[in-house]
Formats: C-alpha cells, sequence, structure tokens
C-alpha cells in the first residue's frame, strides 16, 4: 500500500481527560477555532483518505459519537467499554476492523485524540518516512522544553548496531530519574505496519504503574521481534502539543490561532493586533482586507477584498463584501453586501441580509430581514421580520413591532420610502414605494404608494403654562426672558 493512502488512521479518544475537570463535557469535545479538539485531529486524518478511519470513544460516548455523526461523518466510531490504557483502545479499534474482515495490510497511523495542532502534513511526511525507512514502526517525537507528563523516548546507544532507532517509551510516572532527564518525547502519533500491530497489540501487559494497556509498550515488542522502529522527530514541537488540561487548551489555541493569522496575513489580510483577533479554521478572506483589535471571526465567515471590521466585533457565519465596514458589531448568519457599512454598535442577529452600499448605523438590531441596497438603517432602531426595499431610509428610533406575544409578522417597506423618526410600525403593515410616514407615528395599516403615513395626537399648546405653574424656576426665567425679547421690553 503507498504511504499515501493508509490502510487506516485510528483515531484514541475514550479517555476521560481527568486532568480536564471537565463535568459534561467529554475532554476531546472542548473547542479550539471553531472546531473540537477531536474533530481537528479527524480533519487532518481524512486528508490523508485512509481506507479505514476508526475513532475509539468511550468516556461519555453518546455525546461523542453524536458529534462525530455530524460533523464527521466518515469517521467510524468504535467503543471501548473500558478505559484500560492506549495499547488497549488501538485493540479494540483493529478488533473491531477485524470482525468485518479489515485485514489492515499496509500502514496503520495511530494518533491521539487530544492533539489539536497536529497538520496532515505532518502525519503525511511520518507515513513517508516510515515506508523509506521500511520500518516495522514508526513513532512522531519532539524535543520539548518541559517534558513532564510525556512519555520519553529511549535511543538505541550510540556504536550500537541500530544506533539511533527507538529502544523503548517510558512513562514519566514509571521513568527513573534519568530517563526524565530526556527532552525528547512521544507525541502518541505512529505509524506501524498493520499486520505488526495486531500481533503486538495482542501481546501488550499490564506491568505499570497505571496497571493499563501502553501502546507505548508495542515499540519494545516489536524491536524485540527483530523489527526496526525508527523516530521522526517533529520540526517543531508545538504542532504535536498533548491537551490535557485547560491551560494546555488555552495555549493551543493562542498557537492555532496564531498559525490561523499568519495564513491569513501571508494571505494578504491586514491584522493590526494579532494579540486580541481571533480566527476559526473555516475562516476565508480575500486580500487587502483589515482586522481591527478585538475582533473574533467565527464559523463560515468570509471577509471580502478591502473590506474592514473592527474593532471589537464578533462576526459568525457571516458574509462580509467587498469595500464593506464593519465596526463594533455582532452579527450572526448575516450578510453585508459591498461597500454596505454596519455599526458602530449594531447587532444583526440570524438572517439579515444587507445590500450594496446600505447601512445599518449606531445602535440598531435587525433580524432576519432583508435590506435593500443603497438603504439605509442609520440610528437606534429595531428591525425584525422585514423587508426594506432599495435606497429606502428609516429614521431614527423606528421599529418594527414585529411580534404580538404568540405570532411574528412581516414589514415591508417600499423601494425609496421615508420611515420617519420613531415610526413604530405594527407588523403586518406594508409601507408602499416612496412612501412617507410622519415622525412619531405608530403605522398599523398599509401607506401606499407615495402616500404619507399620519397618525399621530394633534400638538395643543398650553400658553403660560410655565409662568402659572413653575413661576420661580430656572425654566421661568428663561421663558421670560424669551417672551420679552420677543415681545419687545415689558412696560416700566
Ligand atoms: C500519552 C502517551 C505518552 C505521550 C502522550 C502524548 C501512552 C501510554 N502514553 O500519554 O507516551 O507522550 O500521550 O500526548 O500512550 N485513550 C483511550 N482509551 C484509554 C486511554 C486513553 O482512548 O483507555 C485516549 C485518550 O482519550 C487520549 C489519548 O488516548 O485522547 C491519550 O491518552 P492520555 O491519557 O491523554 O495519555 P497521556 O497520559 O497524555
Ligand atoms: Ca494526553
Amino acid at each position: 500500500m503507498s504511504a499515501n493512502s493508509p490502510a487506516a488512521v485510528l483515531v484514541l479518544a475514550a479517555g476521560e481527560g481527568t486532568r480536564m475537570k471537565s463535568k459534561a463535557l467529554p475532554k476531546v469535545l472542548h473547542e479550539v477555532c471553531g472546531r473540537s479538539l477531536l474533530g481537528h485531529v479527524v480533519a487532518a486524518a481524512e486528508e490523508l483518505t485512509p481506507q479505514q478511519l476508526v475513532v475509539v470513544i468511550g468516556h461519555l460516548k453518546e455525546l461523542v459519537a453524536e458529534h462525530l455523526k455530524s460533523a464527521h461523518p466518515a469517521a467510524r466510531a468504535v467503543v471501548q467499554e473500558q478505559q484500560n490504557g492506549t495499547g488497549h483502545a488501538a485493540r479494540v479499534a483493529v478488533e473491531a476492523l477485524a470482525a468485518d474482515g479489515v485485514t489492515l495490510d499496509g500502514t496503520v497511523i495511530v494518533v491521539y485524540g487530544d492533539t489539536p495542532l497536529l497538520t496532515a502534513a505532518t502525519l503525511r511526511s511520518l507515513a513517508e518516512q516510515h515506508h523509506a525507512q521500511g520500518n516495522g514502526a514508526t513513532v512522531l517525537t519532539a524535543n520539548v522544553p518541559d517534558p513532564t507528563g510525556y512519555g520519553r523516548i529511549l535511543r538505541a546507544a550510540a556504536g550500537s548496531a541500530d544506533e539511533g532507532s527507538v529502544f523503548g517509551i517510558v512513562e514519566h510516572r514509571d521513568a527513573t530519574a534519568e530517563q526524565r532527564a530526556v527532552t525528547e518525547i512521544n507525541s502518541g502519533v505512529y505509524a506501524f505496519e498493520g499486520k505488526l500491530l495486531i500481533d503486538a497489540l495482542a501481546r501488550i501487559g499490564t506491568d505499570n504503574s497505571q496497571g493499563e494497556e501502553y501502546l507505548t509498550d508495542a515499540v519494545e515488542i516489536l524491536r524485540e521481534a527483530g523489527h526496526r522502529v525508527g523516530a521522526v522527530v517533529a520540526e517543531d514541537y508545538r504542532d504535536i502539543l498533548g491537551i490535557n488540561d485547560r491551560v494546555q487548551l488555552a495555549e493551543a489555541r493562542r498557537l492555532l490561532n496564531d498559525r490561523l493569522l499568519e495564513r491569513a496575513m501571508r494571505a494578504g489580510v491586514t491584522v493590526v493586533d494579532p494579540a486580541s483577533t481571533w480566527i476559526d479554521v473555516q475562516v476565508g478572506y480575500e486580500p487587502d482586507a483589515v482586522l481591527l483589535p478585538g475582533t473574533q471571526l467565527h464559523g463560515a465567515t468570509h471577509l471580502g477584498e478591502a473590506s474592514r471590521v473592527g474593532p471589537n466585533s464578533t462576526l459568525t457565519d457571516t458574509v462580509v463584501g467587498a469595500g464593506a465596514t464593519v465596526s463594533n458589531t455582532t452579527a450572526e448568519r448575516a450578510e453585508i453586501g459591498p461597500g454596505a457599512t454596519v455599526g458602530p454598535y449594531a447587532y444583526l442577529r440570524g438572517g439579515v441580509v444587507l445590500g450594496a452600499k446600505g447601512k445599518v448605523g449606531t445602535f440598531v438590531e435587525i433580524k432576519k430581514s432583508t435590506i435593500g441596497a443603497g438603504a439605509k438603517v442609520p440610528h437606534l432602531s429595531y428591525m425584525g421580520d422585514a423587508t426594506i426595499g432599495e435606497g429606502a431610509n428609516i429614521g431614527a428610533a423606528s421599529v418594527t413591532c414585529n411580534w404580538d406575544g404568540v405570532n411574528k409578522y412581516p414589514t415591508v417597506i417600499g423601494k425609496h420610502a421615508r420611515v420617519g423618526s420613531d415610526t413604530m410600525l405594527v407588523a403586518p403593515v406594508t409601507i408602499g414605494d416612496g412612501a412617507y410616514t410622519a415622525a412619531g407615528s405608530v403605522i398599523d395599516g398599509d401607506v401606499p404608494p407615495g402616500a404619507l403615513g399620519v397618525s399621530r395626537a394633534k400638538q395643543r399648546n398650553v400658553e403660560g403654562w410655565v409662568a402659572r405653574r413653575r413661576s420661580g424656576t430656572a425654566s421661568a426665567e428663561a421663558a421670560a426672558a424669551a417672551l420679552g425679547e420677543a415681545a419687545g421690553q415689558p412696560e416700566a
């Protein structure tokens, strides 16, 4: 089998992850940059197009199985009922495959579900070197500044026949002081010859401080059986970080984010402050987009050419058109047209389509609405379930009264309509093309095209009220002065 398409990738993700102290969520479902820890590993594995992609699940298995089904339906979940160690987990996987008649002729890659920074390129290079060196097993290792907690790589002594090959792997808690001084660690990523792996797994014992079947023992078993075990040292140790607790979770998020931002910057995106800018793996962008500080881009958000987002904006599954500006805004599933402006201080909530050169201004909330090209909702308004025609203008503090407490109703505002400030649009209601509404109106009936809708009490002024009812106040004095001027000097 060619090194490019492994016979199988086995992802081990059944462990409880005690050090994460996570009650409701299994460790491997914790998220960094828009994907679960497990999802990152599975995504890297998928890129190798293995013939079999197996994920071993156990702790909170229903949640993990459900997650795989929705996010990675091609992966096959195999249950490890009791978490008796990484060797046991791998054995459960190969036994499940054997039960289905899968013989694993070729390379089998084993990875742990808690190494989200692992890339397909690293896996590919491991498989290639495994193949090229003709090894029975090859371990991906790394030299780390602090090896605490990791399994240490024991290399065959200099001058020995198999100098440089891997002699064994010893877990931190089982290691002597001398072994603990070794800084080359086991990443938990391995390439095995399938048949050899199956044999080795059947022979792993539990003679260690945890009484578990350690996959790492397969190395020694294969070496003793006369097979060469090689090592590939990762170029950057950070790529293989295993996440055991929430401190490492934050570290991994930071590293992955740095990697994603670097990729964006190399593609022509300006990131003013990488330290306060966060993006998910699926985020896309065009050259000359600018990200201002405090910006988070989630999901399938896409930035158009020369668009400008931030500061302090959180966009989820939002498409920003070319040249659009979005500032101090929260948007979910919005489509912002080219040249449009949003914010500062806007909230686009669930399914908003803003046309080219449209505007959603300050302290404005829009929900599930379509706003035509060049239409504007500049200040202090709420538009929900509305369709606003091109070139329309919605005056400050206007509101669609779209909910009667039970049902939601639509509002339709025509092209080039002018909704006066503080108009309450009681839905369902239609404002015709080119129609106006008078400021302060409560509009609960349709306004025909070109008409002015007015609905408000007639104003009445009670002359002299302040002088009579508020005499001696600053207001009364100001009024007297004004009236004096207007009426000329009072008689002496
Ligand atoms: C393991 C390695 C260690 C390596 C480190 C790299 C072993 C014995 N040790 O240690 O050499 O340096 O990873 O990060 O392999 N799992 C199961 N079933 C089980 C036990 C674990 O599926 O019964 C899964 C876990 O969900 C996890 C992975 O295997 O994703 C690794 O288990 P973990 O307990 O995190 O191993 P480490 O102590 O980190
Ligand atoms: Ca681990």
